[in-house]
């Protein structure tokens, strides 16, 4: 299974959106999927029509380690979704309660909850989570807390979802040092590259997205190669004035530019068309 973290400490950049097309582009060309939704807000849960704002969610209960004194298997905390293939581990406002928790505990590994749960948690039949899924994707928060670091300790990969905007690159930037530092704890961790997002083709942006790319690819440029630019999502629209509609953009509008930027980007990610 290979963990991918959709990271960016800025708010409103696509990340949950990123998730919640790319976990279904990858199901439409058969992988099985396992979603992890690391962000309190619960958006990704809410896409997958699995919010429940009542109970302590999932996530909480795996940073708070109580998964590992129940009897029942840990695969209990994954739910299916209407996609026989993309499962998911679901959040809500009780993570804020974990993660507060989880911080004044001194003792014990407060940062590595995740990847115990992911690499050696069990499905009902006994076998591992980490065998039942070819990808587990994880949805962030626009911020930096200890879940996301449990996240990053247990991620083998970071996209950075970034809307072309004079701070794009400043924001690039943090995350990147976080990344630097979260190999104290994951040395294989690895910044994949960067999803430009919303895209209008405007003067400016287009403008700033040349600026960009001449970044990467000046091999003067402090940042060469640093950042590879994995795919390019237009604005749409139909996404803007539809974000009430839980579900992954093909679905209902399977011929927006949209749709089809992030099937591409997924079949130049993973080498696999549909
Ligand atoms: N390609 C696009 N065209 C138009 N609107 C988009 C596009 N992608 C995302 N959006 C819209 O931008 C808004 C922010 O997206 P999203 O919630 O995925 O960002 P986020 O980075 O997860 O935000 P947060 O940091 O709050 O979690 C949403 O309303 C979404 O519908
Ligand atoms: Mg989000």
């Amino acid at each position: 299974m290979k963990i991918i973290n959709l990271l960016n400490m800025k708010g409103g950049v696509a990340k949950t959106f990123t998730v919640v097309n790319m976990a279904y582009e990858l199901w439409r060309r058969g992988y099985k999927v396992l979603l992890l939704d690391n962000d309190k807000q619960g958006n990704t849960s809410r896409a997958y029509w699995r919010y429940d704002a009542e109970s302590i969610s999932p996530t909480a209960r795996i940073l708070s380690g109580e998964w590992e004194c129940l009897d029942e298997p840990s695969g209990e905390l994954i739910q299916s979704t209407d996609y026989d293939g993309i499962d998911i581990i679901t959040t809500n406002m009780s993570l804020f309660g974990a993660t507060c928790t989880l911080m004044g505990e001194n003792s014990g590994d407060i940062t590595g909850r995740y990847k115990k749960f992911l690499l050696e948690g069990t499905m009902k039949d006994g076998s591992l989570i980490c065998d039942k899924y070819d990808y587990c994707i994880i949805d962030s928060p626009p911020d930096i807390g200890i879940n996301v670091i449990n996240a990053l300790a247990a991620s083998d990969e970071v996209i950075v979802p970034v809307k072309i905007d004079k701070d794009a690159l400043e924001g690039l930037d943090i995350v990147a040092e976080q990344i630097e530092d979260a190999k104290a704890i994951n040395p294989s961790l690895t910044l994949k590259g960067v999803l430009v997002t919303s895209y209008q083709n405007t003067d400016g942006e287009y403008a700033g997205l040349e600026w960009l790319k001449k970044q990467w690819e000046d091999e003067s440029s402090e940042r060469y190669r640093k950042y590879p630019i994995l795919g390019i999502i237009r604005y749409s629209k139909k996404v803007a004035e539809n974000s009430f509609l839980r579900k992954p953009i093909y679905e209902y509008s399977p011929c927006c530019g949209v749709a089809q930027d992030y099937k591409k980007f997924v079949t130049a990610y993973t080498g696999k068309g549909r």
